[in-house]
């Protein structure tokens, strides 16, 4: 067993967690005066969004030095300060490396801009201007990916922004670079990788294929030889092409690629296929059960899942496909009941544990994010309103995760004395980690017992090794599950509405776990109310 299958991740956006110097950005101070409260939550691991030397224009995914500290956030010696104090508290430092672009200031993209001959030309891709864009690749954040280098007449691919330049993989000394990089990160005590877009960086353009490039593995492979061998760290793959089948290969058992990958497949349910991310449906939660028992069931002793509902580009989950409304409080523990009794390694990002929701900003102009200012362009420009656009933002949009975490009810929410860098959430007088915590019935006290569960009690092996298995899989409005070890078995049984269900089932020989009600409701069958969340013990065969 791997530290990192019994472990708890969070996930910290650095700007949006704790400002420490009242400039209304976080910092790495902040993150190190939090240590106790992460503590108490109980978590393993910070998965940290990237903190390098960037111009900001993605939010430090465009990288300009990957050996220095970004200014707003503090210095290298912060920078281990945090290591070793989070070292302290028992928590491991995961880094986020991203390796699929550079920023358009890096030194690299820079000097391969003087000319055509200059030695960094082949870390990029470039293509000669013959009067015509090279091809009709679009850029992730919309428009073209090919963007013209004026001083050398070329155009250079940039699969994000215009100021993301995508670095060439198929050049080994840029793999080389990267590798020297990770290893000086890894000599300075960081215990794990998060690698962002993965996936897209042995692009062949070739052979038209962006994502899965025929190399990919191999690469990986060379990645995992190179840095991860001769170390016990956790490595986890962004990959938004993958399914469960690929999942299998990158989690692979033998150690030879990651330790897991983010796998979107459950979370990609609500957007319309062929569509842009904007264009969203309703979730059928038919095909949410069938795509996570596809995970558990394909990948038991085969590999490993990561577990997750939101992250920093991702709306929050409780207003997402929970009730973020009457049964804010309820949805929220429920989604995460279903989730951390899963198999895998759950990551939590900021705030989930509060139930923290999306927001609703009144103007275009308060959103932040570069993608989301892109798709206003572009909407606009396809004839949408401005009320459809606002409408598509509020429901998906990137911002709704990144409102600084609203510590207390003072101004600002504890989070800064001064007005932050986006504004904050407006509920945040009540949705704060200091209402909640010592709150017996909160959401951030019911997230600490889901980690002590799976971390602690003498059910965190069923937790980690249990075989799953889905129970009324047609049901339109319950998610229930079995985890079965040996002659263990635990049922999670989850309400996906706020309506009633009754199931005719006989529970009364079981024990009850967890549920996020006072009491359950197991008189003549068992009944769940708005959102329930129940967890029962009993033993497999004799039921
Ligand atoms: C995925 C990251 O999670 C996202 O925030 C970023 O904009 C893109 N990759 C580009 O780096």
């Amino acid at each position: 067993m791997n530290w990192w299958q019994e472990s708890v991740v969070y996930q910290i956006y650095p700007r949006s967690f704790k400002d420490s110097n009242q400039d209304g950005i976080g910092d790495l101070q902040g993150i190190i005066s939090k240590l106790d409260y992460l503590s108490y939550l109980g978590i393993d691991v910070i998965w940290l969004c990237p903190v390098y030397e960037s111009p900001n224009e993605d939010n430090g995914y465009d990288i300009s030095d990957y050996f220095s500290i970004m200014r707003d956030f503090g210095s290298m010696s912060d920078m281990e300060e945090l290591i070793q104090k989070s070292k302290k508290h028992g928590i491991s430092i995961v880094m986020d490396i991203v390796a699929n672009h550079t920023s358009s200031e890096h030194r690299w993209f820079k000097e391969a801009q003087k000319s055509v001959d200059n030695p960094y030309r082949q870390y990029y891709v470039f293509k000669p201007n013959t009067g015509k864009i090279p091809s009709d690749l679009k850029s992730i954040f919309l428009g073209s990916a090919w963007s013209l280098d004026e001083q050398t007449n070329s155009y250079y691919l940039h699969l994000f922004a215009k100021s993301q330049p995508d670095l060439n993989w198929h050049y080994k000394p840029v793999r080389d670079e990267l590798y020297q990089m990770i290893n000086w990160w890894l000599d300075k005590g960081i215990q794990g990788f998060r690698f962002d877009v993965i996936d897209l960086v042995a692009k062949d353009l070739d052979q038209n294929k962006i994502s899965d490039g025929p190399k990919l593995h191999d690469y990986i492979q060379e990645l995992n030889l190179n840095c991860f061998k001769k170390h016990s760290i956790l490595t986890v793959g962004e990959t938004w092409g993958a399914t469960t089948e690929k999942a299998k290969r990158y989690s692979n058992l033998d150690g030879s690629e990651f330790s897991m990958i983010f796998n979107f497949s459950h979370i990609l349910l609500d957007q319309e296929p062929g569509k842009e991310k904007w264009d969203t449906v309703e979730l059928d939660l038919v095909k949410l059960k069938k795509v996570f028992n596809d995970q558990q069931v394909d990948l038991y002793q085969k590999g490993w899942n990561s577990l997750f509902w939101n992250n920093h580009d991702l709306p929050r989950i409780v207003s997402r496909w929970g009730n973020d409304q009457e049964y804010r409080e309820q949805s929220a523990k429920m989604l995460g009941t279903l989730l951390h009794f899963m198999q895998g390694t759950p990551y939590i990002y900021q705030g989930e544990e509060l139930g923290m929701t999306n927001v609703k900003f009144e103007s275009f102009s308060d959103y932040r994010d570069i993608e989301t200012q892109n798709m206003i362009r572009d909407r606009r420009k396809k004839g949408l309103t401005d009320d459809q656009i606002m409408a598509s933002i509020q429901k998906i949009g990137r911002d709704n995760a990144r409102t600084p975490f609203p510590w207390n009810k003072s101004d600002f929410g504890g989070f800064s004395e001064v007005q932050p860098w986006i504004n904050m959430n407006p509920n945040y007088s009540l949705i704060n980690a200091q209402e909640q915590l010592g709150r017996v019935d909160s959401v951030l006290e019911y997230y600490r017992k889901l980690i002590w569960f799976r971390r602690v009690s003498n059910l965190k092996d069923i937790i980690r090794d249990g075989q799953f298995e889905l129970m009324y899989s047609d049901h339109k409005d319950l998610f229930a599950y079995k985890r079965i070890l040996g002659s263990m078995e635990l049922k999670v049984y989850c309400n996906f509405h706020s309506h009633s269900i009754h199931l005719n089932e006989d529970v009364q020989t079981m024990k009850l776990i967890l549920s996020n009600y006072d009491e359950i409701d197991s008189n003549h069958g068992l009944n769940l109310r708005p959102y329930e969340a129940i967890v029962l013990e009993g033993k497999g065969n004799d039921l």
